[in-house]
């Protein structure tokens, strides 16, 4: 820098060096200009352009010798397009020949049909080759840590590389598709009025449900921030404050234990609504979910999605985010149970909380004796203590005839009739039962709902949208036996519900919904509290005493007594809902720098420790031992 902002030393030093005589200057020769300026993206030439020269850039994705010929497969985030160099143009040819995967360079040449028979229908440019001219390395590529249409790598070698694995055509389409999503939901957002807010990183703990990430304060010492698990608190203020409609793509922060559909940070399509009941914010919401698939994928969803209760899909289903492409439904068996001998099922039966229940899996008497002696094992992944099961061999003979099973010889004929009528039972079907805690039966018995239908394929193909409503207000935690919010404690009960807080709070239902695409809950929202009193009454039933409150959420009970309307909202998960569109088991593939199952980016490196000064900043000091008892 020479101009009037260049330091003193500088400006000396560049007037010593003109000063010098040309001979002696010692001047490095620049690098050429890269003289070839792209004109087309490679996936995207096609017959349109045949007898044209263009220019394209990429990376050297496969290199193939064919005895003087060489082929070059040159790649962008288009797609690949196939280069021909012919030993005629002796430079070209020269460079050609040094290029090795993932070089990248520009070329020039001219668009050519392919010779008949060498056609690729798989690509979009699969007509068409081009003749090349003039090749320019633009930079070299050390040999890549492994090939790219390698179909077996594993999840550390792919985060590790992830710049690499990043450049794969599936995580190309993946993050197209996750950016055509996004801009979807803005399309329809804005279109219907809603205003992009941004709200806090550095937030405060909430009792939202989970774990948070902590940020130590250097200037206020031994205080602390919370990453926000969600933009709660501050969409609702921002209804308060009289914004009407509000949405943020936005990362939320939980530090839960990791699974194929969550992250330590994720992405939420964030809204909140104000003077809506809830029939209309869902509808609302449905609306961008379906213009989400529109536009981003050009599928229609069945409309409406069928609504349906949390105590319906609990009965039918054993779970809060039932798949709906398996057809097959549980069966209530509890109240019958009751009065049997055998007393595995009775036990169950007579709990207070205790369920009994049946899974009936049509053609089931087809599985082999490992297949089912297999199955417990899954249950009990779910606390099943056993996993007791009837093979239907004649309906017609609802006895130890027509029925093989272990169990059969503990009930009685009138019972075995009620079973094989509740479950709808056929000849050469499968019976299991699963008797303990509901929410164990439940949850065994919906998971392997799921299993069987997917393996024995029973799914049907398609989506299958639904609405789950009327959710518990409060769920009981055995761990420190208390009951706590099951959406979060902003959300409004059901009309005059807050009448059960006391008498019997399990009872309590919520104006709380979530979204659940083919078994994945995609977004979940409520109606929220907007009266003070309720608020503070929703506090004092999760036992949280009125200083607490103040201290906690001084801000939000005030703002509720200085005109809070009446409003509501919902999050969807972005992640979860690209995945889906993506068909990929994992959110990892649709997020660009994912961590792994034990919170790592491998790429980067990280958590990884910081200095003793920067700890001394931040006024902390390490425990070295002993963590566990100190957790
Ligand atoms: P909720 O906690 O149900 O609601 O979250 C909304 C949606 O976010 C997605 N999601 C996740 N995705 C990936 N990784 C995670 N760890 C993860 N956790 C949640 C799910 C879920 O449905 N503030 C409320 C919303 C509201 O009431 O408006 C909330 O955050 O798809
Ligand atoms: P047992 O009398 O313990 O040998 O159990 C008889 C059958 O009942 C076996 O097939 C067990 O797998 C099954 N069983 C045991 N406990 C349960 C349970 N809680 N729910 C369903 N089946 C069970």
């Amino acid at each position: 820098m020479t101009g009037p902002g260049a330091s003193p030393a500088a400006s000396a030093a560049a007037r010593d060096c003109a000063l010098l005589p040309v001979e002696e200057k010692h001047v490095e020769p620049d690098p050429p200009e890269k003289t070839l300026k792209r004109t087309d993206y490679c996936g995207r030439i096609d017959r349109k352009r045949l007898g044209q020269t263009i220019t394209v850039c990429g990376w050297v994705h496969r290199r193939r010798d064919h005895g003087g010929v060489i082929f070059i497969d040159l790649r962008d985030r288009e797609g690949l397009v196939q280069i021909v160099c012919d030993p005629d143009r002796a430079a070209t040819f020269a460079v050609a020949e040094k290029l090795r995967h993932e070089f990248v360079i520009a070329a020039t040449g001219l668009v050519r049909p392919r010779p008949e028979g060498t056609v690729n229908a798989d690509l979009a440019s699969g007509e068409i080759e081009i003749l090349a001219h003039d090749i320019e390395i633009l930079n070299p590529s050390v040999t890549p840590p492994f090939q790219l249409d390698d179909e077996n790598l594993s999840e550390t070698v792919r985060l590790t590389h992830r710049v690499i694995d990043l450049r794969r055509p599936v995580m190309q389409r993946n993050l197209m598709l996750r950016h055509r999503a996004s801009m979807a939901a803005r399309h329809y957002l804005d279109a219907n009025g809603f205003v992009d807010v941004e709200t806090p990183v550095l937030y405060i703990s909430t009792p939202e449900g989970a774990r948070e990430f902590l940020v130590p304060s250097r200037i206020n010492h031994g205080q602390f921030y919370a990453l926000p698990q969600s933009p709660q608190l501050f969409k609702q203020l921002l209804m308060m404050a009289g914004f009407d409609r509000y949405y943020q793509i936005v990362k939320c922060f939980r530090d839960e234990d990791l699974r194929a559909d969550r992250q330590l940070e994720f992405t939420q399509i964030d809204v909140e609504t104000s003077f809506l009941d809830e029939v209309e914010i869902r509808q609302l919401m449905e609306g961008l979910v379906v213009a989400l698939f529109k536009e981003a994928m050009g599928v229609d969803l069945p409309q409406p999605f069928p609504v349906m209760t949390y105590a319906d899909a609990m009965r039918d289903y054993g779970s809060d985010k039932p798949d709906l492409r398996v057809p097959l439904k549980l069966t209530e068996l509890t109240d019958l149970m009751r009065a049997v001998d055998f007393k595995v099922f009775r036990t169950a039966a007579e709990l207070p909380n205790g369920r009994v229940a049946a899974l009936c899996l049509p053609g089931g008497a087809s599985l082999t004796r490992k297949e089912i002696d297999d199955l417990p094992a899954f249950v009990a992944i779910y606390g099943a203590k056993g996993l007791a099961y009837i093979k239907v061999n004649d309906a017609s003979k609802p006895n130890e005839e027509g029925l093989q099973s272990p169990i059969v010889k503990f009930l009685s004929g009138d019972v075995l009739r009620e079973i094989i009528s509740r479950t709808g039972a056929s000849s050469g079907d499968l019976i299991f039962f699963c008797a303990d805690r509901e929410k164990i039966v439940c949850d065994a018995l919906g998971a392997l709902r799921a299993k069987l239908g997917h393996n024995r394929g029973l799914a049907q193909a398609g989506w299958h949208p639904l609405w789950v409503v009327d959710f518990p207000m409060f769920e009981y935690n055995d761990e420190t036996a208390s009951w706590g919010a099951r959406h979060h404690p902003f959300t409004a009960p059901k009309d005059g519900h807050e009448n059960l807080f006391e008498s019997d709070p399990g009872a309590a239902l919520a104006k709380a919904y979530d979204v659940v695409l083919n078994g994945w809950e995609i977004g979940g929202g409520s109606v929220r509290i907007h009266r003070q009193d309720v608020q503070a009454k929703v506090f004092g039933a999760l036992k949280m005493s009125p200083e607490d409150q103040r201290r906690k959420f001084g801000f939000l009970l005030d703002a509720l007594a200085q005109g809070a309307p009446p409003h509501g909202g919902i999050a969807f998960g972005l992640d979860r809902l690209v995945a889906l569109m993506a068909g990929v088991e994992q959110i990892r593939d649709v997020i660009a720098f994912p961590k792994t199952q034990r919170g790592q980016d491998l790429l980067i490196d990280t958590p990884s420790p910081v200095t003793e000064q920067q700890l001394r900043d931040l006024h902390i000091r390490v425990r070295t031992s002993g963590h566990a008892k100190d957790a």
